[in-house]
């Protein structure tokens, strides 16, 4: 018997891994978290299988849950939305699962942050504007930052910024920011990204209060930086034809010998 963790993606059912999409055929157990799983992903179950939203249960609860499938021999697939990596409460189910001695696997999925920047068409990191990106969020009730993560922090190095969970705090964002990457640095906030009902507005941290117009809650990634929509920036060095490199020898005297 394994529990195997999944990542589940930013919400459309076809950006499931192949991976994971066969766990969840094969497992008699799903528990997945809450309403960022569309129930297209949980259509993977098999026949008769234990589905349960875990979003009401507390983390003794749902080790009840493992613990229960682990008695009877059951496959368990755990979902989560987006990746697994960050923001998903997979630690702590880990490092219990270590203790009662269950075996686990993890299996990654695509994170909302990427999911946005799609939905943006946009590379995040641009020769010349930014070379970072930061994923970050601002204190939640149930989440308090770390001192020396502040938005003010990470702003100061100009890297691009996709800020999770903040669109309550949306005003404080901006402030924090404006200061650092000035009024008029271009901002988007996508919704619900690859959902059906996806939305994105683009604007400045000047522009952006009035440009959301209507409230956008909860499920958006807020991306700040210099790459958001740029059009003006230095095409890489990988590319360029007098370039030499490893795949691609150039000149008389290659750095890199051609492969034998
Ligand atoms: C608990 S975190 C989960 C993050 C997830 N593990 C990931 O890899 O992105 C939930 C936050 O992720 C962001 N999020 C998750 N799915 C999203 C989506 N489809 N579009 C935009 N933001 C999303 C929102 O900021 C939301 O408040």
């Amino acid at each position: 018997m394994t529990v195997h963790f999944i990542g589940a993606g930013p919400g459309a059912p076809d950006l499931i891994t192949l991976r994971g999409r066969d766990l969840i055929a094969a497992s008699p157990v799903c528990l997945y978290a809450g309403s960022l799983v569309p129930a297209e992903i949980l259509a993977h179950c098999p026949d008769g299988a234990r589905i349960i939203n875990t979003a009401p249960l507390s983390l003794d609860e749902i080790i009840d849950e493992i613990k229960a499938a682990h008695a009877k021999g059951q496959d368990v697939a755990r979902l989560h939305s987006g990746d697994l990596s960050v923001w998903s409460a997979m630690g702590e189910q880990l490092r219990r699962l270590r203790e009662l001695g269950i075996p686990f696997t993890v299996t990654p999925g695509v994170p909302s942050f990427a999911a946005a920047a799609a939905a943006l068409e946009a590379e995040l990191t641009l020769p010349g504007l930014a070379q970072s990106v930061v994923l970050t969020r601002t204190s939640g009730r149930a989440s308090t930052m770390p001192e020396g993560e502040t938005l003010a922090a990470f702003a100061a190095t100009g890297a691009v910024l996709a800020i999770h969970l903040s669109m309550h705090v949306l005003d404080k964002v901006i402030a924090e920011l404006t200061p650092h990457y000035g009024a008029d640095c271009p901002v988007a906030v996508v919704w619900r990204a690859s959902w059906p009902d996806e939305k994105i507005v683009r604007a400045t941290l000047r522009t952006l209060d009035a440009a959301l117009g209507e409230k956008l809650e909860r499920t958006a990634i807020i991306l700040v930086g210099r790459t958001i929509g740029a059009d003006d920036f230095a095409e890489s060095r990988l590319y360029a034809a007098d370039y030499d490199r490893r795949y691609r020898p150039v000149g008389a005297a290659p750095r890199f010998p051609e492969p034998t």
